[in-house]
C-alpha cells in the first residue's frame, strides 16, 4: 500500500497568500513522491487550492447533516461537489473545545462515507474506535489515524514508541480489517518520521506543527519515499 501524508493545517495560515504559498512550495517539493499528499487547510482557503498539483486536499471537518439550518457547518456533500477528496474527522482538539462526541463522530463518518468523500478518523484509543465502527460496514475509503491528545506538539508532545504505535495499529486493524489503513499523528517530523514508518507498522501519518514549514514538511516526506 502506498505511504500517505496528510498535512493538518488547523487554523493556520493567517491569511490566504501565505495559503497558497505554503501550497505551492509543497506541491513543488513533492514532485516525484510516489506516495500520497494531502493538505487539509482551513475550508476558506479550500477552494484556492484546490488546483495544486501534486497534493489533494482534504478539509479539517464536516457536519453530519448534508443541509439544513445549522448556522456556520459546511456538510460533506458541500465539500465533495466543491472537489474535495478527503475529511478529518473526530480530531480531539474538537472534541475537547468543542464538545464533540463519539455519536457525532460517527455521524459524520457516515454522512462522508455517503458522499464518496475519503475519511481521515482521528481516534485516540481502541475503545474510542470500537464505539465508532459499532455495526457500521467497512469501508476502504475510512482512513484511521492512531493519534493520542498527549501526543500532539501542543498539547504536551509526549513521545511514543514506534513498537507501541505497532501494537496499536494491530489492535485498531482488528476493528477495521487486516487490509485497512491505520496512520499515526502527534508531534511527527522530520526526524521521528523514519522508526514511525519502518517499526511503527503504520501506511502513513497525519502532521500538524512540522507540515506548516515548507522545508520541514517536504524533507520529512522524502525521509517516506
Ligand atoms: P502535531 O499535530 O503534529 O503538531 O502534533 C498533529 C495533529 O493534531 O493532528
Amino acid at each position: 500500500m502506498k505511504p500517505i501524508i496528510i498535512a493538518n493545517w488547523k487554523m493556520n495560515p493567517l491569511n490566504s497568500k501565505e495559503a497558497f504559498a505554503l501550497a505551492k512550495k509543497v506541491a513543488n517539493g513533492v514532485k516525484g513522491f510516489t506516495g500520497k499528499v494531502v493538505l487539509c487547510p482551513p475550508y476558506i482557503y479550500i477552494p484556492q487550492l484546490l488546483a495544486s498539483k501534486n497534493v489533494e486536499i482534504g478539509a479539517q471537518d464536516c457536519s453530519w447533516q448534508e443541509k439544513g439550518p445549522l448556522t456556520g457547518e459546511v456538510s460533506a456533500k458541500q465539500l465533495k461537489a466543491l472537489g474535495c477528496s478527503y475529511v478529518i474527522v473526530g480530531h480531539s482538539e474538537r472534541r475537547k473545545y468543542l464538545a464533540e462526541t463519539l455519536g457525532m463522530v460517527r455521524a459524520k463518518v457516515e454522512a462522508a462515507l455517503r458522499v464518496g468523500l475519503s475519511v481521515i478518523l482521528c481516534v485516540e484509543n481502541v475503545r474510542e474506535l470500537q464505539i465508532i465502527m459499532k455495526k457500521m460496514k467497512r469501508s476502504k475509503n475510512i482512513l484511521v489515524v492512531f493519534e493520542p491528545s498527549s501526543a500532539i506538539s501542543t498539547q504536551g508532545g509526549k513521545r511514543i514508541t514506534p513498537e507501541n504505535i505497532a501494537t496499536m495499529v494491530g489492535a485498531m486493524k482488528k476493528i477495521t480489517g487486516r487490509n485497512s489503513p491505520v496512520l499515526y499523528g502527534g508531534s511527527v517530523n522530520a526526524t521521528s518520521i523514519a522508526a514511525i514508518m519502518q517499526k511503527g507498522r503504520v501506511q502513513g501519518v497525519l502532521v500538524g506543527a512540522a507540515s506548516l514549514n515548507a522545508k520541514e514538511f517536504i524533507s520529512l516526506i522524502k525521509k517516506v519515499a
